[in-house]
């Protein structure tokens, strides 16, 4: 994080600012200030590989106290919980030169369904929508720092930051989560570089008001027990004319694979009421996508015409210009690193490359399964698809690959 940071944040719990303290724990390289303590009126919170971590419980006072100690790397394995680091592929992915990808990290550090959905994000078809839907919205100039809420290991962080026709630099988008290592991975991996903020969305957000164009929470809303004040706190901390974008908020009228705690779709409207909300149907959104190439923010839905579909995604904001048909620019530009979707098992023969859907898991099928709309169930391609792997190699066929995500564009080391 940087000094700059500091402007925008506000303790989540006395709502004061917060300095910098000069003790033993303060490094900087840079410009970057990688570890330290910050203190406010009421408490003091650690910043741990960069990342500030607001929350007031016994491991962040730990980890703060093992920092002040000089014992850096103690504090951030105890924050990625992975206790006393004895191990060596703990000492791997924690050095600064290292080799691990993306991949490899979610296999140390969520070795279960929450690192395999992570891994497939960017071509599930709940992902789609919403990262067609921010890609449209953001062809308008925004100004200012964009807030992924709940961002998970930062995809569509990474979207709401390469999507922008112009990026107005440092902290042009602040990924938010509860769960520091998943953050740790935004940072390091996803987007790295990333201005990330360790807090829980149930309580007050840690930002000066009227600050963000921009506000998204993405399949996190129904997990939220004090919904009453995450809603309103999104709308403090969005400018006033802002948008707030909900993608993928699961009907508790519909049926639903991990649904958390949903509302109805007229719940969800009423939680928003003050910044003019309204509801689209995910699957509208996504067979516009799929058929049309575009986003259409005319297709408003009552909760009496979203009735029981599984899930709707909420979009609130003041300006009407926004509730129209907006087209999805062609993504074929490579902002990361082109590889084939992990999706695929590949067989290379002959210079030729045969591509095998396959499934992590039953369970993940039966989540992510509509994924065959777009995803073919094998294919080849008459090129060797080991990276480094390059448009000009594929020809006529590297837009349609790219479309379909057989092929996509991802962070330098994911996989
Ligand atoms: C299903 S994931 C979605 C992640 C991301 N938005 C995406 O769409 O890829 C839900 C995320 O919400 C986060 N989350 C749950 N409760 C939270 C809370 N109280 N505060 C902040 N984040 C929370 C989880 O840690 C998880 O990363």
């Amino acid at each position: 994080m940087t000094e700059t940071l500091l402007q925008l944040l506000r303790c989540p719990f006395c709502g004061t600012s917060l300095q910098l303290v000069a003790n033993s724990a303060l490094t900087q390289e840079r410009g970057q200030i990688t570890s330290g303590v910050l203190g406010c009126e009421c408490c003091a919170f650690p910043i741990v590989a960069g990342i500030p971590v607001l929350i007031a419980d016994d491991r962040t006072r730990q980890a703060m106290h093992t920092l002040e100690a000089g014992k850096h790397d103690e504090a951030l394995a105890m924050l990625l919980g992975l206790g006393t680091i004895k191990d060596e592929k703990s000492w791997r992915l924690l050095s600064p030169d290292t080799e691990t990808n993306l991949r490899e990290a979610l296999q140390l550090l969520s070795p279960n369904a929450e690192g395999s959905y992570f891994l497939h994000r960017f071509s599930d078809p709940t992902f789609v929508p919403a990262e067609a839907l921010l890609r449209a919205v953001l062809q308008a100039e925004t100004t200012g720092p964009l807030l992924d809420l709940c961002g998970g290991v930062g995809h569509l962080t990474r979207v709401l930051d390469t999507a922008r026709p112009v990026r107005p630099g440092v902290q042009s988008t602040i990924t938010v989560d509860l769960h520091f290592w998943k953050l740790w991975i935004a940072t390091r991996f996803t987007l790295p570089g990333c201005t990330a903020i360790c807090c829980s969305a149930e309580d007050p957000l840690p930002f000066a008001s009227n600050l963000f164009p921009i506000v998204t929470l993405m399949d996190a809303f129904p997990y939220i027990w004090h919904k009453r004040l995450c809603a309103s706190e999104m709308a403090r901390v969005v400018r006033p004319d802002g948008l707030l974008a909900l993608p993928h908020l699961h009907n508790a009228l519909g049926n639903n694979v991990n649904s958390g705690d949903p509302l109805s779709p007229s719940a969800y409207r009423n939680l928003f009421a003050g910044q003019e909300p309204r509801l689209f149907s995910d699957k509208c959104l996504l067979d516009e996508v799929l058929e049309h190439q575009m986003v259409d923010l005319s297709n408003i839905k009552s909760p009496d015409q979203l009735g029981s579909e599984p899930s709707l995604t909420l979009i609130a904001s003041q300006d009407p210009s926004h509730y129209r048909q907006l087209p999805i620019p062609d993504q074929l530009e490579v902002t990361g690193e082109l590889q084939v979707n992990p999706l695929y098992k590949i067989d290379h023969r002959n210079g030729q490359s045969y591509l095998q859907l396959s499934f992590p898991s039953p369970d993940y099928e039966a989540e992510f399964g509509a994924c065959r709309r777009y995803l073919p169930d094998t294919l080849t391609i008459d090129s060797d698809l080991r990276s480094p792997i390059s448009p000009a190699s594929l020809g006529t066929r590297y837009a349609e690959l790219r479309r379909s995500r057989v092929l996509i564009d991802a962070p330098p080391r994911y996989t």
